[in-house]
């Protein structure tokens, strides 16, 4: 198959780049590189070996997107490009929703013109909202409460139209859970610009001694030891993902949505000891308030994408860690 994959010098696009070149696909990467490097895309390429072009243009620039369509011919898109820190998006709404709602009609519309109708969409668990009940299934309510959420429920609603509209559309909406780790090789990761919001990279940057300790955001929810619990999922489990959905895609299904979790809630301080038993460092912490936002549990019933796409995770908490700290400790200061 010959892949655009929208996003693809940032963190999952990379890993899902590996799988494609792996499995004998084409991939062709667009990025702007707002929140990435393009020697991510060169790592790709020296890890499977294989040639990954790459074309800097912004999924908001129709004149530019339709440049690169012309110079290939895609069956499919996986579509990873917007921008996703929470906090950010409630301060810079518009810009949030210029880039992930805009960016998406643009693609659509280029798209359409070049007759490409097989999409897979980058969707978050953040669409259901603080859920009544754990594990969480596709067919649960949807909700958000901040303007990043919003943009993913938005996006994915406009998606479901555009099928109902034009039936020749077929669209995957994944809906990931909590991605972590890196490629075992070491040699891509995630690369947060900033101090990062996430646990994880959070983690790994307090035990590189980048960062002096970890506050632990309340440990009075309603969880075993009181932390948040949460679905962790190893990137290239996650990447894998994106395979069989294109895979999918293939039999013309329309919309479908899957979630991509492991089905497993470990919990703040689950993912500190697993840290510190697997990579042998310590990492200080300290408890601190809630913050505002997070909800207290949350993973997925992931049994849906098994029994359609047969999918399912196969890293655990231990690959997971170990291979965040890998990508750190090789890389303290990312890519750059
Ligand atoms: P990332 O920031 O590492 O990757 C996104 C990439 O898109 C970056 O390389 C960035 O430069 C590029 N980009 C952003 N806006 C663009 C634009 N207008 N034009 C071209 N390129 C643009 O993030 P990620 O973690 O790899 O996330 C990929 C997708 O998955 C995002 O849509 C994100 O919202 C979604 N998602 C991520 C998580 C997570 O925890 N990482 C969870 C759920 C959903
Ligand atoms: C966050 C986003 C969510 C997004 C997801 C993936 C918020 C409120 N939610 O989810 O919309 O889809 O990332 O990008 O930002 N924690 C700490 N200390 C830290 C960081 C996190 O204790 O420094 C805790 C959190 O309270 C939570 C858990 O670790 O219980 C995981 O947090 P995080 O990695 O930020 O992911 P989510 O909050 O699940």
């Amino acid at each position: 198959m010959k892949v655009l994959v929208t996003g693809g010098a940032g963190y999952i696009g990379s890993h899902t780049c590996v799988q494609l070149l792996d499995a004998g696909h084409q991939a062709v990467v667009v990025d702007n590189l707002c929140n990435s490097s393009e020697e991510a895309v060169r790592r790709v390429e020296s890890i499977a070996s294989a040639s990954l072009p790459f074309h800097k243009v912004d999924i908001r620039d129709n004149d530019g997107l339709a440049k690169v369509f012309d110079q290939y011919d895609f069956d499919s898109v996986i579509h990873f490009a917007g921008l996703k820190a929470v906090g950010e998006s409630v301060a810079k709404s518009l810009m949030y929703y210029q880039n992930n709602i805009q960016g998406t009609l643009t693609l659509c519309d280029v798209m359409a013109a070049n007759n490409v109708h097989n999409l897979v969409f980058s969707s978050s668990a953040t669409v259901y909202g603080d859920p009544a009940t754990v594990p969480i299934k596709e067919d649960f309510p949807l909700s958000a409460t901040n303007p990043y959420g919003r943009s993913k429920l938005m996006v994915e609603e406009i998606l479901r139209d555009l099928h109902v509209s034009e039936p020749a559309w077929n669209i995957a909406l994944l809906r990931y859970f909590n991605p972590v780790g890196a490629h075992a090789s070491g040699t891509i990761g995630e690369d947060p610009s900033d101090i990062p919001n996430n646990l994880m990279p959070f983690i790994s940057q307090v035990a590189v001694g980048k960062l002096e300790k970890l506050s632990v955001f309340g440990n009075d929810y309603p969880t075993p030891d009181g932390t948040g619990v949460r679905d962790y999922i190893h990137v290239d489990d996650l990447a894998n993902g994106h395979l069989k959905a294109l895979e999918r895609l293939q039999a013309q299904p329309g919309v479908v949505t899957y979630n991509l979790g492991t089905g497993n809630g470990y919990s703040v301080l689950d993912m500190l000891k697993a840290f510190e038993q697997e990579t042998g460092k310590s990492v200080a912490y300290e408890i601190v308030a809630r913050r505002p936002g997070d909800i207290a549990t949350c993973y997925a019933d992931a049994s849906l994408a098994k029994k359609e796409l047969g999918w399912q995770a196969t890293r655990n908490v231990e690959d997971m860690v170990r291979d965040a700290w890998k990508w750190q400790s090789q890389n303290p200061n990312g890519y750059r």
